[in-house]
């Protein structure tokens, strides 16, 4: 990790960049007091809140156009469908992918990998071959490869990683010289660890042995730019409720010859192109991948997410929050028996972390009651808390809405934790 500022030197709240009072008053949520105490939310890895942008999306959605997209030929459907496949051509751009037919809505990014995992695995991958993930994945990317290859006859084969969570990179090409992989999936940035991995040069790597490679951005892309076609990734997995968006919508690109190659995931209304008895052919992209009636007024929202943080602009998001997490891993390095877990030298706004004595559940409990939400647990990513030899951490996650106050009430309910359990 980066040389840290000394303390006298950090400033407590405040962002070139960014008008953090105005920010936050987009955001009706940061106005409630929890047990009586002003919220202080650090809980924003598992999911963040919402401006009123957003949620006035979706309001106006359902009070003045709403009705079902691509099937009525009345005037509400038609808006609706216009502002969803508006909301498909936002995504493109965030992403800066070649076309609208490579942006697949689905529920979430679990969704989005198990739908990669059942068609392209399902008609790629055979038994001998081999899928290689990271021992930092989230069960959202461990899991659907375990089923595949439990129906297969592949096996799955595990990147290790170093104290600090970084990827051991010699260890990620000695796989991929099996001859046997036949996809690669990798977080971007881990939710349990914070650690941001080096996947342009892993998709070179894979790409030089022929291999695709799917990227899990579920905490990715509220911190930092994405660039599909930068990356050359052949997919790339978000959820909309990280991103400022509404729960339920998640997002899958992939690249178009693949998603035309691919079987369909799901069979139902609007995937199709004629069906009869007999047999039934498909529709084109995107909606080959988006059978049934989906979440409209909520992909309207995520396209009311996108637009809302390309108006802050997430270089200046990274660079709020860089600071935010240089302040508070100084400030949690000064509480004795406090021990980071994940310290990457590439690292984003997440401090993971265990105190000597004390069950991560009970400093999350003695923090809510203070004001302060954080998540304690596995993370959803059991692999890496045995890696460690801890049953759970305690992770503050920030956002583009935290300030250095924030950290400061954060840091000291937990040396209230630590006067507690003295
Ligand atoms: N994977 C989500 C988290 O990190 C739920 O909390």
């Amino acid at each position: 990790m980066s040389a840290l500022p000394a303390l006298s030197t950090v400033p407590i709240d405040r962002c070139a960049d960014l008008d953090l009072a105005r920010i936050r008053a987009e955001f009706p949520i940061l106005r409630q007091r929890v047990h009586g105490k002003p919220l202080v939310y650090l809980d924003n890895a598992a999911s963040v809140q919402r401006p009123k942008a957003v949620i006035d999306a979706i309001s106006d959605c359902y009070s003045s156009y709403y009705g079902n997209i691509h099937r009525g030929v009345h005037l509400l459907s038609e808006r609706s469908t216009t502002a969803y496949e508006g909301a498909r051509e936002k995504v493109r751009a965030f992403l800066n992918a070649a076309s609208v037919q490579e942006i697949i809505f689905t529920r979430n990014t679990t969704e989005s990998i198990n739908l990669v995992a059942s068609s392209f695995g399902g008609s790629v991958v055979k038994a001998g071959d081999e899928i290689v993930i990271t021992g930092m994945e989230h069960h959202s990317n461990i899991v659907p490869w375990q089923m595949l290859c439990e129906r297969t006859g592949a096996a799955l084969k595990v990147v290790p990683f170093t104290d600090a969570g970084e990827l051991i990179l010699e260890e990620y090409e000695r796989l991929l010289d099996s001859g046997r992989v036949k996809l690669v999936g990798v977080v971007h940035l881990s939710n349990a660890l914070g650690t941001l991995n080096p996947v342009k040069a892993m998709i070179e790597m894979a790409h030089a042995r022929g291999v695709p490679v799917l990227v899990d951005g579920a905490q990715s892309v509220p911190h930092l730019a994405v660039d599909v076609r930068e990356l050359d990734c052949e997919f790339y997995a978000f959820s909309s409720h990280k991103i400022y968006g509404p729960a339920g919508v998640g997002v899958l690109y992939g690249k178009k010859a693949l998603l035309e190659a691919m079987p369909p995931y799901q069979g139902g209304g609007d995937m199709i192109s004629l069906v009869t008895f007999e047999k039934t052919t498909y529709a084109d992209l995107p909606n080959k991948f988006e059978a049934g009636t989906p979440s409209i007024a909520d992909v309207i929202g995520l396209g009311a997410a996108l637009d809302w943080l390309n108006a802050i602009g997430l270089d200046a998001v990274a660079a709020h929050e860089h600071a935010l997490l240089e302040y508070t891993t100084a400030r949690l390095s000064e509480i004795p028996g406090l021990r980071l877990i994940g310290t990457a030298r590439d690292k984003a706004a997440l401090a993971s972390f265990t105190m000597q004595g004390i069950h991560p559940h009970d400093i999350g409990t003695i923090l809510d009651r203070e004001g302060v939400a954080i998540r304690a647990g596995h993370h959803c990513a059991q692999p890496v808390m045995q890696r460690y030899g801890v049953p759970a951490t305690a992770r503050a996650s920030f956002a583009v809405y935290n300030t250095h106050d924030e950290a400061d009430v954060l840091v000291k309910a937990l040396w209230k934790v630590k006067e507690l359990f003295a």
